[in-house]
């Protein structure tokens, strides 16, 4: 994970950005791993989704949910995208005076060192497969690693409409599983936002497929571990306050939600994403 730096603040939130409510997983993470961290989020919603859209779209609508981010005094921004992360990371780097934390290199580092056959699946969105950043962030962690990539775009709305058991998302898992069981990988990362919803379909059949001692990589967990250290390192991390201390409050971070369109099932999609009630959110114009 690499960062360009600025001055930020300890107390300032945190910035993180998705094309749409998918995000919300790794805000989830981050919640759990920074308990303590104001997190100011953006979903792009308006033009969800980004993962067919082409690069240059995506690093214009990229910069777009960044500028918003900055405007409100983030210290720092995570790309929870991963159609974002694959195409529009290092551009950010050089437009923004802040760090900027994408989700590609925190995957592959796990899954590298998950391997043991050095053969590494990637289920993702079309846009991301295609940049190859997966293929290029597994062979900066080991030359001897082969990545697999496999565009699972079915996943997307069945993660949306929260349809995450039964024969479709099964049938769907089978079929974007079938070229990564015949490579023999022995690790599949989840390579979009909206994929842990569908973990336990995929790691079943992941298991009978491919085999039992599979490993189906939630990268949101990840990042969230790689950004905790990374404040830490530049003593970014905000200090829990003494009363919360004394009263063993279990979180006193807020998460301040923006989209660019409120969707009908806003608050049932964004729980669902979250896994717990999200609260209101607050509509812009980007
Ligand atoms: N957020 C996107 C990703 O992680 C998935 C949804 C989309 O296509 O916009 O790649």
């Amino acid at each position: 994970m690499s960062a360009a730096g600025g001055s930020p603040r300890r107390d300032a939130p945190l910035g993180v950005f998705d094309s749409g409510l998918g995000g919300l997983t790794v805000v989830r993470a981050l919640r759990a791993a920074l308990p303590d961290e104001d997190i100011v989020y953006l979903g792009d919603t308006a033009r969800v989704p980004y993962g067919t859209k082409g690069a240059g779209t995506v690093t214009r609508y990229a910069l777009g949910c960044a500028g918003h981010l900055v405007s409100k005094g983030v210290k720092a921004i995570v790309i929870a995208c991963n159609t974002v992360s694959a195409v529009a990371p290092e551009r950010l780097r050089v437009e923004l005076d802040l760090p900027v934390l994408g989700v590609i290199e925190p995957g592959a580092r796990a899954a590298a060192a998950a391997t043991r056959v050095f053969k590494v699946g990637v289920l993702a969105t079309a846009g991301t497969i295609a940049s190859g950043a997966y293929t290029r962030a597994l062979a900066a962690c080991s030359t001897r690693i082969e990545a697999y990539g496999q565009a699972a775009p079915l996943f997307v709305p069945l993660a949306e409409e929260g349809w995450t058991e039964g024969e479709v998302p099964t049938l769907a898992a089978r079929r974007y599983l079938e070229p990564l069981a015949k490579a023999g990988v022995d690790v599949v990362i989840l390579g979009c936002t909206h994929y842990p919803l569908l973990f336990d379909v995929i790691e079943r059949e992941a298991k009978a497929m491919i085999g039992p001692n599979v490993t189906i990589l939630d990268s949101a967990s990840v990042v969230a571990r790689e950004v905790a250290s990374f404040l830490r390192e530049r003593d970014l991390l905000r200090e829990r306050g003494a009363e919360a201390e004394r009263d063993d409050v279990a979180r006193t971070g807020r998460t301040h939600l923006f989209v660019t369109d409120v969707p009908k099932t806003f608050e049932e999609t964004a729980a669902r994403f979250l896994g717990e009630h999200a609260g209101a959110a607050e509509q812009i114009d980007l």
